[in-house]
């Protein structure tokens, strides 16, 4: 795909729905007793992926352009699937579910595509086995395919030792079916929308710093839920709005749960001027307006508990980055190295390709920001859509054409993204 340039952007967008709250409604709905309505689903391939799995096994989805609903059958509801659970490229599908796979009275196996079958998968067999779960890797190597037979589960305090929702989820997933109380400790906290949707969902959840404890549970009643517009999605024109030169771009809708807002406090550490307006709240998420205005961008250092606030970002600061004035350093961020690809590898070998002054480091990587060097390039997404998305951004700002190779995969969280940013594009 040609990417374009850009001198100057303004106008208004309503970024997709948050991806991480898309899929947790599907999963907690389809548990649930009743009735749940979702709207401003995200429609990306993911959240498609964790709505086909739910199918297979008896749940009905009605997947309406502007509304989802979910036709739930209780946590004692789901039925055995007829062949593998599909999860695509979603880590969260598959590593969510398999905390509920856990504790179903059947058999089941669920995998995904060449990418999340490298994706490790350690990380929930250990805890799950813990709890009793009846679970393998198939090939033996912690990847998936992962068999679940049916187990009687336990209560158990895990000290997790990644910062990771996906774990931290799965836990209480299958803590829920569990006999005793299950808790979760992390490093650091990591989101936090399983826990604050599975207490509206009438789930025993409580949290106290970086500690969730669920209670086993016999009911979930199904609710309507308005999910918020991606953060994730919104840094992409956060970031083209500051760097391409003459920008405004107002960004309606944004989630801004302070376990997912990392990437508004590095950018206005770099010197990003961005405001919140119409702050309120929707669904239990703090949501706002974002008013993002160009400007010069500096060096900063992004680490510590900053990261789990801003994993997903990380690809799209690293490009601020570039063009910034001065040194910025990422670091305790090697749960890059296990995302979609290893974004530690993907993020340096796109930015040096166009020319950018990047080191990587065992855990994160050092920029130094040198906007006149910067050339025209051709990109590699290597199929992860946080790179395509990424250095589509890095493209506006260049002065020269350039391509990205497998750009479609942006469908994976954002569909529309190609055309949502040409809409902002005046010159
Ligand atoms: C997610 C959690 C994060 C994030 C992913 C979505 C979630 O992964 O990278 O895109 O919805 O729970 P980890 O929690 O494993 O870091």
């Amino acid at each position: 795909m040609e990417l374009k340039n850009a001198k100057q952007l303004r106008g208004t967008i309503a970024v997709p729905g948050d991806k991480s709250i898309s899929h947790r409604a599907i999963m907690f709905g389809a548990i649930s007793e009743g009735i749940t309505e979702v709207s401003n689903f995200l429609q990306g391939a993911d959240c498609l992926s964790t709505i086909s799995c739910f199918q297979k096994m008896g749940i009905s989805i009605d997947n309406q352009p502007d509304y989802v609903v979910i036709h739930g059958k209780g946590l004692h509801g789901l039925s055995k699937p007829q062949s593998v659970l599909d999860a695509g490229n979603s880590g969260t599908t598959t590593r969510l579910i398999s905390g509920i796979l856990s504790g179903q009275p059947f058999d089941s196996v669920i995998s995904g595509d060449a990418s999340m079958q490298k994706r490790p998968m350690k990380r929930i067999l250990t805890p799950l086995s813990a709890m009793g779960a009846d679970v393998r890797s198939e090939k033996g190597n912690d990847c998936v395919p992962l068999a679940f037979h049916p187990a009687k589960l336990h209560g158990i305090h895990y000290n997790s030792p990644v910062a990771s929702a996906q774990v931290k989820s799965c836990i209480l997933l299958a803590g829920l079916y569990a006999d005793g109380v299950t808790s979760v400790t992390e490093p650091v906290l990591s989101r936090n929308h399983t826990e604050l949707m599975l207490s509206a969902f009438g789930a025993r959840i409580t949290s106290l710093g970086r500690t969730a404890s669920v209670q086993p549970q016999s009911r979930l009643k199904g609710l309507k839920v308005e999910v918020p517009g991606d953060i994730s999605s919104a840094a992409y024109f956060i970031a083209a709005g500051l760097l391409v030169k003459d920008a405004e771009i107002l960004i309606q809708n944004v989630g801004i749960n302070p376990t997912r807002d990392g990437i508004l406090k590095a950018a206005r550490a770099m010197g990003g001027n961005i405001q919140k307006l119409n702050k309120r709240t929707v669904s239990g998420e703090p949501v706002c307006d974002l008013l993002v205005t160009s400007g010069p961008l500096h060096g900063t250092t992004i680490d510590g508990e900053l990261i789990p606030a801003l994993i997903d970002e990380i690809p799209i600061l690293a490009v601020m980055a570039a063009f910034a004035e001065g040194t910025t350093v990422i670091r305790d961020a090697a749960e890059l190295k296990v995302k979609e690809s290893n974004r530690i590898n993907t993020v340096t070998d796109n930015l040096q390709r166009m020319g950018a002054d990047v080191t990587p480091t065992e855990d994160g990587m050092i920029i130094t920001g040198n906007p006149d060097a910067l050339h025209g390039a051709d990109f590699n997404s290597c199929m992860d859509h946080r790179i395509a998305m990424s250095f589509a951004v890095a493209a506006l700002a260049l002065k020269h054409p350039c391509t990205m190779k497998d750009a479609e995969c942006v469908t994976i969280s954002y569909p529309s993204f190609y055309s949502d940013l040409e809409s902002l594009i005046c010159l």
